[in-house]
This record gives structure tokens, C-alpha cells and sequence, in this order.
């Protein structure tokens, strides 16, 4: 027996991939950062599995692309038909392995059936393991299904959750037992999708968000994506990732998977969250951000919706800006003659009923008032009732009967002459006018889920960015239907749901905050009856919970009487005084029994400093408010815990805090092992609370 093994460490964990007879590798070990002496043969021993009666005699490897060939009782990582559509079985060989520090790439073929395979790893400073496959094929072939390279599971594991929602519901967290067979999630929709994020956490026994260990994955794609998780019937696990099935539907000689992010920790899963949350801010959009600080928005679309009318909006401005709104966002509405959502997408220059003199004037008022302006696009997307439509029937994706979404359809944009209009027509607006910021939407799935369609975004996007790169992109899909880290690497900001309904977007912000950091995080402080939800929500409240991400405005300013003018301006100055921190700060979830409590702690790296937001969303089942415990204090140091908004505290309050009149100062060790105890108050309360090292 040969057995050939590699490494591949960050500073958060280590991979080992093995090749053994010259077959295809398999993850050895997927855990903690092992020691640079460690014998790594070790994991070969550890690797034996016995046989017995009733099963094949050899285990077939679980590889990182498992092989029908080899008799693989799961899911088989490559699905494949010749061009005669005749399903076909690699069966593949080590060739060669290049190895940097960073970066381990190996190459294996199948020289009867000429296919290539080869897998990539690539250690991240972040912690995460970046992950990606590939095939070639020297005879035209038909791929049903190419998974990004498959990992193998713990088996000190009892669930597994992912991420399911809906529209204005996004990121709600499905918990699933491990069974026998397939944990399979399907998004044909073409699109990320409110209803499926693609990402994994895998938590050991008894890992909470904020203790033990914890392994999670993500699919950076757009187009949408399958997963599977599966426990073999010999007990062993894996989770692979890869373009929804159907996405590849021609025939080709060269397809790639997307990047899987990969994390672990043994610090629960806020472990894992850091690091993934670390690689959208430190890396992915780290060196595209032109309007940093990041400033504050203010999106008027649940103020005017498409009734837009020039000396309205130049008031909503002046209020805007009179809040502390540093970027102005005109939604949609503004072109062709959008007067409603049957109409116009496609026909992207402005209404001269509108805006008789351009945007010029609104943009140069805009502007005087100290704001950048941004502007909403949809560019993908075309309604019937457009001229562009009347002109160009042939650019629309998918069949003519096709139900429409939101009455509109989509362009292909595989097709050049879609690409290059799209790019002459924003290039033109964005030439034009001082447009600093584009809200891209995608108001609907598409009609067939195809590779190229994403491509095409990408490369639309990845254009645009080229000749503007001072314009930053906010992703928008009917809010949070397209967030990944595929679209984060071309865009600086999501708007993360349609909802500005504060109870549900902590359980939004909350679920999200597994991926992605408070930076790149639209949220909103709506009006006071919500739009989505009906509800009506304390401006307290509405405020403190969009401040703990990027924060925005939505509501039209003229509602607000003077105690919530007061109150918004107040949680926006607090939140410029602190946005450095909360910008570029870590968000650690943190364990509660209480459901009706979320809470959440921000740290940034090496200062001495946090700030806790605790939310109650809804009335506990026990009276008093159970403690909350710390994480990642120093338990040597004393802390200065100051309760920002003590104004808040409600008379019904009426126990002895000494938090409510003043700070306090208590030890790292004790915040982090007995908690501190906050004032009761009834739900829709967030209370926020700075710490400091003394
Ligand atoms: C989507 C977005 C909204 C708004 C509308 C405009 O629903 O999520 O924020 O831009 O489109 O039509």
C-alpha cells in the first residue's frame, strides 16, 4: 500500500487529504490546527475501518469526489453522460500535486474516458479553508451533477442545521437529526433564494453558539446549489455541495464548481461565524470599499414607492440628512414610465414626466446637503411593457408561456448583445451623473436554472465595477434572495429582507450574523406601522436594532413626530460615535434559554472594548430577565459596563440595578461565568450596553 498525504493549515484548523494506491484523495482529517510535528501516518491507522458479513470487501473510499466506479453506497460526487447520454464511471488516478504554504492543488485523470479531475485548497487568513473542483473532459459531456470537493462529517454529532425562509423570513435556522440516508436540499430557482442560503453548520454534541465544536460550510454561489448530507449505512458521514442539478445544461468540456468556504472551531459555532464573517470584511470586500466610513443610508422606497415627485423627495432629503443620512438611495420608479411594477423594467432612462430636467437637480440637492446619491437598478430583469421588450422579444430567458414573477421576465444574459446594452445604458446614467452607489435588484427566480445566467451577472457586475470602480453595489433580490459570497465578492452591501419589522429582523440579523458581518448589512429603521408586517414597533426599539448592523433609514421623515425624530437622531449620532468599532467588530451570538431573548455581543480584535445588544422580541415564559453571560473577556481584567439607553428603563422596572444608575465595574471572569442582570422591561426592548477594560 502507497500512501501519499498533505497539509493544509490556517490558523483555526487543518486539513489533511490523502491519496492512497494513487486513487482519488479523501479528507483524512477535517478538525483543529494540529502541531507541526504531529505524525501525520497516524491518520492513516485512524482511518482503518473493519468489514464484516454482508458489506463489500473493502470500504469504498469516501473521496473527495466519491466514485460510482467504486461501488460508493451514497451520493456519487460526479454525475456524468457522454454524448451519447450514456451515464459514464470514472474511475480516476493520482497524476501530480503542487503545494505552497497556502495552497495545495491535485490532479488526478481517467485516461480511458479522458476526463481530468483536479481539486484545490487554499488556506485563508481568516481561518477558512477555501475548497473548489474541477473537470475536463477532451469529449464534449453532459454533467447532471459536479460537486465542489466532499468532505467527511463527525460522527460526535447528533444535528445539523441549515437555512431555510421566505420572503421578508430569511435565514430562519432548520435544525435535522442525522438519519440514515440524505439530509438533501434542492434550489432549482436560479437564484441564492430567501428560502435557501448555501450553508451548513454542523455542531458536535453540546456545542452551543458560544462553547465546544462546531464545523460549518458555504457554497459561494448565486445560481443556486444542492446539498447533500448523508450518513452512509456503515456510519460514516459527508456533506457536499455543488451547482443546483440542471445548471450545467449543455454539453461541455471544462466545468468548475464554485468556492466551499469551510470553518471549525472549538469555540461553538460563533467559532465558525467569526471566520466567515472575517472573510467577507477583511477580504472579500475589504479593497472595494469607496464610501467608507461606511455612511448612513437613506432608502425611499417605503416612503414614495413609485410616486415620485422632485420638491417631495428634495424634503424627504433635507429631513433625511436633518437625521444624519450621509447616502441618499432613489428607488424605484425613476425611469421609463414606471408608475407601478407592471411596467418598464429594461428601459433604463429617466422619466422626463418625473424628472423633467434629469436627476441632475435632485442628485446636485442631494448632494448640497452633504449626501451621496445612490441609484436602484434591475438590470437582469425586463417587463413586456417596456420599449426594450417591443424592441428585443428575443433576449428574454426561458419559454414564452413561462409564469411571470412580479409580471416581469428576464433577459439572457448569455447573450452579448444583452450585456453590452445593459453596460451602455447604466455606463451612460452612471457617466453622466454624480451616482456614487447602485441598489442591483432581482425581484424574481428565475425560469430555468442555468450556470451561464449567473456567469453573466457575475461578468455584468464585474464590468461595471471595472469602469466605476468609486460606485459601490448593494445586492437586493426582493431583499435578502441573493446573499453569498459569490455576489460579496463583487458587491459591498445586501439588503438583507424586505422586512423593517424589528422583532423579525433580530431573528434575521441574528441568523444571517452566521455568515456575514455587521459591514456589509442593510437595516433599516422603517415607518412606525410596518409595511410587511402590520405591526407597530417602539422607535426605541426599530432604531437600537437597525444600529447593530449598517445602519439606514426607510420610513418617509416627514411621519416622525418630535420624540422620534429625537430618538432616530439620537441612535444615529450614537451609531456614527461607534460605527468604527461596530464595523469592523466580530458578532458573537449568545446562548440563552430564553427564546423571547436574543443577544448578541460585538468584539473587535485586540481592544479592550465590546458592545452587547440585548433583544426581547416577545414576553418571557419566566418574570425576571435571566442572565446574560459573556464571551472572550479577559477574566484577569475589570470591566466598565455602562447601559446606554438607562432613558429606556420603564417604571414597572423597580428592583435595585445598580446598571440602571450608572456604570458598574465587574470582573472578565465573573461577566463570562454568572452573567449580569439587565432591567425587566416589556418586549420590543433592546438594551445596549458598552464595556471597556478599566
Ligand atoms: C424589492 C426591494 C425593495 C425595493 C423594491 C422596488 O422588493 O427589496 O427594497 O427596492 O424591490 O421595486
Amino acid at each position: 500500500m502507497t500512501v501519499q498525504l498533505w497539509r493544509v493549515d490556517t490558523p483555526c484548523q487543518s486539513l489533511v487529504v490523502k491519496s492512497q494506491d494513487k486513487r482519488l484523495a479523501e479528507i483524512a482529517y477535517w478538525g483543529g490546527r494540529l502541531s507541526d510535528t504531529v505524525d501525520l501516518d497516524e491518520l492513516v491507522t485512524l482511518g482503518q475501518q473493519d468489514v464484516t458479513g454482508g458489506m463489500l470487501d473493502e470500504n469504498p473510499p469516501l473521496s473527495v469526489c466519491p466514485e460510482s466506479s467504486r461501488t460508493f453506497p451514497g451520493q456519487s460526487g460526479l454525475v456524468v453522460r457522454n454524448s451519447e447520454g450514456h451515464s459514464i464511471y470514472p474511475s480516476f488516478r493520482f497524476d501530480r500535486a503542487e503545494q505552497t504554504p497556502d495552497e495545495l492543488n491535485l490532479y488526478f485523470s481517467d485516461q480511458s474516458l479522458e476526463l481530468e479531475y483536479m481539486c484545490h485548497f487554499r488556506a485563508l487568513d481568516s481561518g477558512l479553508v477555501l475548497a473548489r473542483s474541477e473537470l475536463i473532459s477532451h469529449r464534449s459531456v453532459t454533467v447532471d451533477w459536479f460537486a465542489a470537493p466532499v468532505l467527511p462529517c463527525s460522527q460526535q454529532s447528533d444535528h445539523m442545521i441549515d437555512f431555510a425562509g421566505r420572503w421578508c423570513g430569511e435565514f430562519s435556522e432548520c435544525k435535522t437529526q442525522w438519519e440514515f440516508g440524505s439530509r438533501a436540499r434542492h434550489n432549482p430557482t436560479g437564484r441564492t433564494g430567501h428560502e435557501h442560503f448555501p450553508g451548513l453548520i454542523l455542531p458536535d454534541f453540546a456545542a452551543s453558539n458560544t462553547s465546544g465544536v462546531a464545523r460549518a460550510v458555504h457554497y459561494g454561489w448565486s445560481g443556486g446549489h444542492d446539498m447533500y448530507a448523508e450518513q452512509l449505512p456503515d456510519g460514516r458521514r459527508l456533506v457536499q455541495f455543488g451547482h443546483a442539478r440542471g445548471s450545467y445544461n449543455i454539453p461541455l468540456t471544462h466545468v468548475k464548481s464554485a468556492p466551499l468556504y469551510i470553518a471549525y472551531s472549538n469555540q461553538g459555532i460563533n467559532g465558525c461565524s467569526v471566520q466567515f464573517q472575517r472573510e467577507v470584511r477583511e477580504n472579500l470586500i475589504a479593497d472595494t470599499l469607496m464610501g467608507s466610513p461606511r455612511p448612513v443610508h437613506y432608502n425611499c422606497w417605503e416612503a414614495v414607492y413609485f410616486d415620485h415627485s422632485v420638491p417631495e423627495l428634495c424634503d424627504i432629503a433635507s429631513n433625511a440628512a436633518d437625521l444624519g443620512a450621509e447616502r441618499f438611495v432613489l428607488d424605484d420608479g425613476w425611469f421609463g414610465c414606471r408608475d407601478d411594477d407592471t411596467t418598464s423594467l429594461g428601459d433604463w432612462w429617466v422619466d422626463h414626466r418625473k424628472y423633467p430636467d434629469g436627476l441632475g437637480p435632485l442628485i446636485k440637492y442631494v448632494n448640497d446637503l452633504g449626501m451621496e446619491f445612490g441609484l436602484w437598478f434591475e438590470p437582469e430583469m425586463i417587463n413586456e411593457n417596456s420599449e426594450t421588450f417591443i424592441k428585443h422579444p428575443q433576449w428574454v430567458l426561458g419559454p414564452v408561456d413561462q409564469i411571470r414573477g412580479r409580471q416581469q421576465l428576464v433577459l439572457n444574459l448569455d447573450l452579448e448583445d444583452v450585456q453590452n446594452y445593459l453596460f451602455d445604458s447604466i455606463s451612460s446614467l452612471l457617466s453622466n451623473n454624480n451616482i456614487s452607489y447602485m441598489k442591483w435588484d432581482h425581484n424574481r427566480v428565475l425560469p430555468i436554472s442555468d450556470e451561464r445566467q449567473t456567469l453573466g451577472a457575475y461578468k455584468l457586475i464585474d464590468r461595471l465595477r471595472t469602469a466605476y470602480p468609486q460606485v459601490e453595489i448593494e445586492s437586493c433580490s426582493s431583499g435578502g434572495g441573493r446573499i453569498d459570497f459569490g455576489i460579496l465578492a463583487r458587491t459591498q452591501r445586501v439588503w438583507l429582507s424586505d422586512s423593517n419589522d424589528a422583532i423579525e429582523r433580530v431573528r434575521i440579523q441574528a441568523g444571517a450574523s452566521r455568515f456575514l458581518p455587521a459591514s456589509v448589512t442593510g437595516s433599516h429603521v422603517g415607518p412606525r406601522h410596518c409595511h410587511t408586517s402590520g405591526r407597530s414597533l417602539p422607535i426605541e426599539y426599530r432604531s437600537w436594532v437597525a444600529a447593530q448592523r449598517h445602519l439606514g433609514f426607510e420610513m418617509n421623515p416627514l411621519e416622525l413626530d418630535d420624540h422620534e425624530r429625537s430618538v432616530v437622531k439620537k441612535v444615529c449620532s450614537w451609531w456614527k460615535d461607534h460605527r468604527d468599532f461596530l464595523m469592523h467588530a466580530d458578532i458573537h451570538r449568545l446562548d440563552t434559554i430564553d427564546p423571547a431573548v436574543m443577544a448578541e455581543q460585538h468584539i473587535l480584535k485586540e481592544v479592550d472594548r465590546f458592545i452587547l445588544f440585548v433583544n426581547k422580541m416577545d414576553t418571557s415564559s419566566q418574570i425576571s430577565p435571566l442572565p446574560i453571560q459573556l464571551v472572550q473577556l479577559m477574566p484577569d481584567k475589570k470591566y466598565k459596563l455602562t447601559l446606554v439607553n438607562k432613558n429606556e428603563v420603564h417604571h414597572l422596572s423597580r428592583g435595585m440595578l445598580d446598571i440602571k444608575n450608572g456604570p458598574v465595574e465587574l470582573s472578565g471572569s465573573l461577566l463570562m461565568d454568572v452573567g449580569i442582570n439587565l432591567p425587566w422591561s416589556f418586549p420590543a426592548q433592546t438594551w445596549v450596553i458598552i464595556g471597556e477594560v478599566i
